[in-house]
């Protein structure tokens, strides 16, 4: 039987029915009501309550904390794969055959160079710039170097695009870090995986070989399991809005990468050490408390729009502090952290509004016990990202149903106005 939703406006003595597929319904069926000479809309700023899209990437139940790419368990994931199956996964919809990951695992290393003429581009930035900013002018340019990348509707130079982009994000954030210290680039390494490569091209000195400790190199796959996907999220909106004027992947991802920039979203976890530093010890935390209740501050890393209960995310980098701390020691931070914390799951203000650790509160503690600046912790959500960005890309791009994202507005100006010319604007 068919769902539907019956809606009256008696104003206009109108009746009319709305199927329900999915627990929603169409959007623009509602302008067959006309209210005040103008067809029925929806308004919703940010998306509240609005799905953009059919996905069948990743899962999310923000009530009761849950969180699955393709239908597997973040926890599991995190425990049993290495980030290149899990990239493969939101790719592809399955897990690789031992097969398909060796194959996969050699294109991406095939890809990890940047094309030489990078590096004037990079030469150019100021040596303080941000690593966001050159990360995001530096993925766009990727497009100068590969234009085949228009060409996203065959599906051979999209899967190339996509391994390019995957295989060269570690070393761009590399070679962005690097340049911020005034050290050398150091090219990937061939003989190493995914993540200690990247740990190699960021950390290697004089040595000879660069090798990193075990523990670490499984947390960094850990954490980049973790951010490598999360459904219709403000970047990943940017990114597929920017692909519905049909451009190409590097263009969508840049877009992505200035929307996780921002501190509502990727930058938060840099916003939460700089609030953890400003604190500066525990006895001042039921002040800063007082603080974000009185509404003058916000606490960094708490809150998401989905989640409303323990972000799964944060549950398993909070496991991973332990592991890393027991390599690099304990992070002074990570007291005021928990205390804080202590505060967020028992203050009736966050228990009100259902305010929990995100993703975020922890993963900048890891990043700087680690060795990294603030400035480099949302460049470390991005290079995982980008399987989720050309995953969701790639969904878009091959989804029959797609359009062109144009929202209406509610227009609230002046309407008509007769010109007023120079000599009478007072
Ligand atoms: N600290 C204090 N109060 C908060 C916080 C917070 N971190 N987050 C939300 N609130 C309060 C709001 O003031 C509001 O209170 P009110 O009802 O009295 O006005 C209520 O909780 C609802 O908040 P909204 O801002 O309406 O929630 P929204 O879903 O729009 O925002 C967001 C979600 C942006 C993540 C928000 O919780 C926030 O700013 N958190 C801090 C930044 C952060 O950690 N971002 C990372 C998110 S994870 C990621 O993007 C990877």
């Amino acid at each position: 039987m068919t769902d539907i939703l019956q809606i009256r406006h008696p104003a206009s003595a109108t009746e009319r029915d709305l199927v329900i597929t999915d627990a929603t319904i169409r959007a623009p069926e509602l302008r067959q009501f006309v209210i005040d000479g103008e067809p029925l809309a929806t308004y919703d700023p940010g998306f509240m309550n609005t799905a953009s899209c059919r996905s069948s990437i990743t899962y999310i139940d923000g009530d009761a904390g849950i969180l699955e790419y393709r239908g597997y368990p973040i926890a599991e994931l995190a425990e049993k794969s290495t980030f290149l199956e899990v990239a493969w996964l939101l790719l592809n919809g399955e897990l690789p055959n031992p097969k398909q990951l060796a194959d996969w695992e050699s294109l991406i290393t095939e890809h990890r160079m940047l094309p030489d003429k990078l590096k004037t581009l990079l030469a150019g930035f100021p040596y303080d710039a941000h690593p966001m900013s050159i990360l995001m002018a530096s993925t766009a340019a990727f497009y100068s170097f590969y234009p085949d990348a228009r060409n996203f509707t065959d599906p051979q130079a999209r899967a190339l695009n996509i391994a390019r982009l995957i295989g060269k994000m570690p070393t761009l954030a590399a070679f962005a870090y690097r340049k911020g210290k005034a050290r050398p680039y150091v090219n990937p390494d061939d003989s190493y995986g995914y993540c200690h490569n990247f740990l190699q091209m960021l950390f290697k000195q004089a040595e000879r070989r660069y090798v990193a400790d075990p523990r670490l190199v499984r947390a960094v796959e850990v954490l980049f399991i973790l951010h490598a996907d999360h459904e219709q999220n403000c970047s990943t909106n940017a990114v597929r809005s920017v692909a519905s004027s049909g451009n190409d992947l590097y263009t969508c991802t840049s877009a992505g990468v200035g929307a996780l920039h921002g501190p509502l979203h990727g930058g938060a976890n840099e916003a939460v050490l700089r609030m953890l530093r400003e604190i500066g010890s525990v006895d001042r935390v039921p002040e800063f408390i007082e603080g974000v209740k009185a509404g003058r501050v916000r606490m960094m890393g708490f809150g998401h729009r989905v989640y409303k209960n323990y972000d799964p995310r944060a549950m398993i980098i909070k496991k991973a502090v332990d592991d890393v701390f027991e390599v690099t020691g304990v992070n002074p931070l990570l007291e005021i952290a928990q205390e804080l914390e202590k505060y967020g799951l028992t203050d009736d203000y966050f228990v009100r509004r259902r305010l929990y650790p995100n993703v975020d509160f922890y993963s900048g503690l890891i990043y700087e016990a680690l060795g990294f600046p603030p400035e480099m912790f949302t460049v470390l959500f991005a290079v995982p990202r980008s399987a989720g960005w050309a995953a969701q890309y790639q969904e878009f791009i091959t989804d029959p149903e797609n359009k062109i994202a144009r929202p209406k507005q509610i227009y609230t100006g002046y309407r008509a106005r007769g010109y007023v010319g120079m000599d009478d604007r007072g």
